[in-house]
């Protein structure tokens, strides 16, 4: 298919009726006991407001015709009566909208949420995270924007107009048949309205997500923006995105409001049309002020549900195009579907192996060709080599974040492929470069490793990584708030909660990411320490930058271009005279050059 047709099937399975239907189906007929309650509350205010405006021509008469004041006095009453009880009835609705309403945007907002955890990493690094932020808030709130405006319109606008003409038509059937010329012409000229509402709905929508996006990079960035004073260029850019969304918001504005002098002037017309004849057949025909009074009162009630219904499908359109954002959203595929009925790992030794692995994240350019290696059971295997060698996928592989395009990942004799993701991650934990804390305390984000873990377990596990002592001295000890507010951290102190959030799972694998490559030497040699204990009897994968920290390594494989090339010892690949060698002095005379010169000058 070509991107044409794909937008026409598109546009067919996101059509208005059809998201109409749906949105009616699926989001709004679960409340539909509540939506009775607020549809009699509505029907109540209307007949109130038609009422309201038949007694006004029994007060003409009995003030004009038979000078009645009694009479009046408890037209009055009736008047005050009737405004009260419209009052008491609209309230309930509103209430009752409201709460449906906020239900509606919770669920969607809880249904949207849960279905981007089903999504794999792929899914993320194609698009801005901002990009959620919008469809969450624009998509949820769009959806009770639509149900509540048909409500109001088909129960309140609709209910009051049918009643108000109902009055009209008692009145006087012939002008009410005058009044209504007016409105085929009014109809024609908005239906084209409608089709620019909802393609300038969307540019909007679009150019918000970029706004959005723009302030989001900003303040992550901030320091970057400071240091290489970006402030100017990052200003432009977002000007240029808001004066794009002020552009298409003025646009739809302007479009919203076109109605607004045709539908006036054609009321204009009707009124005049209504006075002119009402006022003869009172003076000519001799018919009483009354039966003219009341009719033009409902007229004029008449007239702002009237205009309203009228202006319904484009307001209508542009909150749908909200809706088809939400849609979009819940129905795209899971990338990454539960997969529970699969069998879940077993772990006897913690033996991983890497067969022949083939794999490459955008289809024909491979990074890994034809990985192989062993991790043996409960000893420390080192990944080294430049950077964009391929370390850190073959970890992405071994999570499952992505699946090898040839060849298999094995643990324990088991294909990953062929075990739930859930049972595989539970049996890993995974230290990275960059220290994800999140909001909360220190105790929560180490307990994160562990859910439901105990005081005890969370103490035990910050203590063997080192970590203990310096939670202590701070003054709220394990309640310090960390992550995005709160007190920051140092990059060791992060790197130390994050081996006690690892410790504490009790993981038979643990893959560590360059988890000191942070760090400077002193915290890194507190950290390394940390790190021992975690690892000990564990299966581990480490991958290092600084050779130095990985000397110790029980087996190293040097990874270059997507392959092993070399693989040993430290000692033994000293000697090979090889890559690692190789490697080792580059890095020696970057750390220490006098020490490397000393070292490469011949005894
Ligand atoms: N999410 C991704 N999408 C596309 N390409 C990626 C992604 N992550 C890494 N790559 C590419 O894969 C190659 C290997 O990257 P990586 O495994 O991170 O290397 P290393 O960890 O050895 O430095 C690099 O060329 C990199 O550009
Ligand atoms: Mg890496």
């Amino acid at each position: 298919m070509n991107d044409k047709s794909l937008q026409e099937a598109d546009d067919a399975r996101y059509g208005a009726t059809t998201l109409i239907r749906r949105l009616v189906a699926e989001q709004g007929l679960t409340h539909w006991r509540k939506y009775l309650l607020a549809f009699i509350l509505m029907a109540i205010a209307a007949g109130c407001t038609a009422f309201s405006a038949y007694l006004i021509g029994d007060v003409i008469n009995q003030a004009y015709v038979n000078k009645n004041l009694p009479g009046i006095v408890f037209l009055g009453g009736m008047t005050v009566i009737l405004f009260a009880a419209k009052g008491v009835a609209t309230y309930g609705q509103s209430v009752v909208l409201s709460q449906i309403g906020n239900r509606i945007v919770a669920d969607n907002q809880r249904a949207v949420f849960a279905k981007l955890l089903t999504e794999g990493l792929k899914f993320y690094s194609d698009r801005h995270s901002t990009e959620f932020i919008a469809r969450l808030s624009t998509g949820a709130a769009a959806a009770t924007q639509v149900i509540n405006l048909l409500i109001t319109a088909f129960g309140r606008d609709l209910l009051s107009l049918v009643g108000l003409i109902t009055v009209m038509v008692v009145q006087d059937p012939l002008m009410s048949f005058f009044s209504f010329v007016v409105a085929p012409p009014a109809f024609l000229v908005l239906r084209k309205l409608i089709r620019r509402v909802y393609k300038v709905a969307r540019t909007q929508f679009q150019g918000s997500t970029l706004v959005l996006e723009t302030l989001q990079e900003t303040l992550q960035g901030i320091r970057i923006v400071k240091a290489f004073t970006l402030e100017g260029i990052m200003r432009e850019r977002f000007d240029r995105q808001v004066a794009a969304v002020e552009h298409e918001a003025n646009k739809m504005a302007r479009l919203q409001s076109r109605a607004s002098p045709l539908m006036e002037t054609l009321g204009g017309c009707a009124i005049a049309i209504a006075i002119t004849y009402g006022g003869y057949r009172v003076i000519d025909t001799g018919a009483t002020p009354g039966q003219f009074f009341s009719f033009i009162t409902a007229f004029l009630l008449a007239y702002e549900p009237a205009k309203r219904l009228a202006r319904l499908n484009i307001e209508l359109n542009s909150g749908l195009v909200g809706v088809r954002i939400l849609f979009e959203v819940i129905d795209s595929p899971p990338s990454e579907a539960l997969d529970l009925d699969k069998p879940a790992l077993q772990i006897k030794s913690a033996r991983l192996e890497f067969n022949d692995v083939q794999f490459g994240y955008r289809g024909e350019q491979a990074v890994l060709r034809g990985m192989s290696f062993v991790a043996e059971p409960g000893k420390l295997t080192a990944l080294v080599g430049p950077s964009g060698g391929g370390k850190s996928t073959i970890f992405n592989l071994i999570m499952r974040f992505y699946e090898p395009d040839r060849g298999k990942v094995i643990i324990d004799e088991q294909d990953i492929a062929q075990v739930s993701r859930k049972s595989l991650r539970e049996h890993i934990a995974y230290v990275g470069q960059d220290v994800f804390l999140f909001r909360g305390t220190i105790r929560e984000n180490i307990a994160f490793g562990k859910p439901g873990a105990s005081e005890d377990e969370i103490v035990a596990a910050a203590k063997a990584a080192y970590a203990h002592d310096f939670i202590q001295s701070f003054p709220r000890g394990y309640d310090t708030p960390v992550g995005e507010h709160g007190l920051q951290l140092s990059g060791g102190q992060r790197q130390r909660v994050a081996i006690a959030r690892a410790l504490i799972r009790n993981a038979p694998i643990i893959l560590l990411d360059e988890a000191t490559a942070a760090l400077d030497s002193e915290s890194e040699l507190q950290v390394r320490e940390a790190m021992d204990r975690l690892c000990q009897g564990r299966t581990t994968l480490a991958i290092a930058h600084r050779l130095h920290t990985v000397a110790h390594a029980d087996r190293i494989f040097v990874v270059e271009q997507g392959c092993v090339v070399e693989s040993g010892r430290h000692d033994d690949l000293l000697r090979q005279e090889g890559r690692y060698a190789l490697f080792c002095r580059l890095q020696l005379q970057q750390e220490e050059p006098r020490a490397a010169v000393a070292e490469l000058a011949p005894p």
